[in-house]
């Protein structure tokens, strides 16, 4: 890690409170924790559509693969991400509750205590070690009126160390860019709290075809995962909210998925497409690259220069002053080497920003922590 001034800020960093795993233990479908009892020494988490068919087949024949990954104390113990950030010199974490979230309860539930339980847990953490941990809240996105998630936001924003929420593609269910998701947004900007978009459902399985299962999780997690956040954040632009709520901030995973990388082919498009081009000029709309510099803020969990030299490029003149370093932690754990020692992971996400802005660089150091420290104000109020 770099020897930098400021400090350095992960805010790409999961943990599931013990309330939420004992949640997954009960239930029956993803996302699930199951024992597989001497095939794993630890239970599994399997969380993705992706991995539902190893699901089937590992419970009925005893020998196949084991799915999803192993529950280690990383997912739920706060000791573990203070040793994991020690151990990677991360001054401070801003922890989020890991996908999918809250998004699978039902409506009853989501109205009920639980959300704010799990949020209040989050503050309750971050007050365990002040100057170190600050936490993105959950929204209860599936609760029974719109009414249920203001006054979350809002409860959200009263707890001290809350820096924002946390939120994947569905929305309400109808993804993004739904009229019906524009209060939440207007509340969310009206609380200066910045939206972390992250994936969880990644693309049908069917695109990953029929020898998917010889591909581990790369298909999902390298494409499905990044094409997902690119594609939500493209219907939102197309629909125009980011005009709609100018006081919007959205801090993408991934660097973006790969919009960096396609936000002149999304430009193209529009202007190829006469009605579009006729409504977006009525409308007076913005660019992409006019929402991407204004709008949006790149994490840095993209694993080499090069995904991030095009994210700071597509991220305006000021570009550098746009990303943010995050680990992903706790998932991606080394394989080879001790998990209580460094992760490759994070070592690569590291090289990539010390490749991309220079070794011992200002804008390195901002990527690494200085950019956060002043967009999300990681500073006890
Ligand atoms: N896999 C997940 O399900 N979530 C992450 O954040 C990373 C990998
Ligand atoms: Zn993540």
């Amino acid at each position: 890690m770099t020897a930098s001034k400021s400090k350095v800020v992960d805010i790409h960093t999961h943990m599931y409170p013990p309330e939420y795993i004992s949640i997954l233990t009960s239930r029956q479908n993803i996302p699930l924790v199951r024992n597989f009892g001497d095939n794993s020494k630890d239970p599994r988490l399997i969380l993705l559509e992706a991995e539902v068919p190893s699901l089937q087949l590992a419970l009925q024949v005893p020998s196949a693969p084991i799915p999803g990954r192993p529950l280690t104390s990383h997912y739920a113990s706060l000791g573990q991400k203070i040793h994991f950030m020690d151990t990677h010199k991360i001054d401070i974490s801003v922890l989020s509750l890991a996908n999918p979230w809250l998004d699978f309860l039902t409506p009853e539930e989501a109205s009920g205590p639980l959300p704010a339980t799990i949020n209040n847990d989050f503050e309750r953490m971050c007050q365990l070690h002040p100057g170190r941990l600050y936490f993105f809240a959950t929204l209860p996105l599936t609760a029974l009126s719109t009414q249920v998630i203001l006054d979350s936001i809002t409860s959200s924003k009263g707890l001290k160390h809350c820096r924002g929420v946390i939120m994947g593609t569905s929305g309400l269910g109808k993804g993004l860019d739904d009229p019906n998701l524009v209060p939440v947004f207007k509340a969310l900007a009206e609380a200066e709290l910045p939206v972390f978009l992250h994936p969880h459902n990644g693309l049908p399985n069917s695109v990953y075809g029929p020898q998917q299962k010889d591909y581990g999780h790369v298909l999902p997690l390298a494409l499905g995962f990044p094409m997902e956040t690119t594609i939500a954040v493209v219907r939102m632009y197309l629909a125009g909210v980011f005009d709609a709520v100018p006081g919007l901030r959205m801090i993408l995973a991934h660097s973006g998925g790969t919009l960096p990388f396609l936000a002149g082919r999304i430009e193209s498009c529009v202007l190829h497409d006469g009605a579009l081009l006729k409504k977006f000029k009525e409308e007076k709309r913005r660019s992409v690259w006019d929402v991407l510099k204004e709008q949006v803020y790149l994490d840095a969990v993209v694993y080499s220069e090069v995904g991030l030299k095009a994210a700071i490029a597509a991220s305006g003149e000021k570009g550098e002053e746009r990303l943010m370093f995050g680990t992903d932690h706790p998932f991606f754990p080394p394989l080879e080497t001790d998990e209580q020692g460094e992760w490759e992971s994070v070592g690569l996400n590291a090289q990539a920003v010390r490749k991309a802005l220079g070794e011992g660089s200002k804008e390195a150091d901002m990527a690494m922590g200085g950019n956060a420290f002043r967009v999300l104000k990681l500073f006890e109020k």
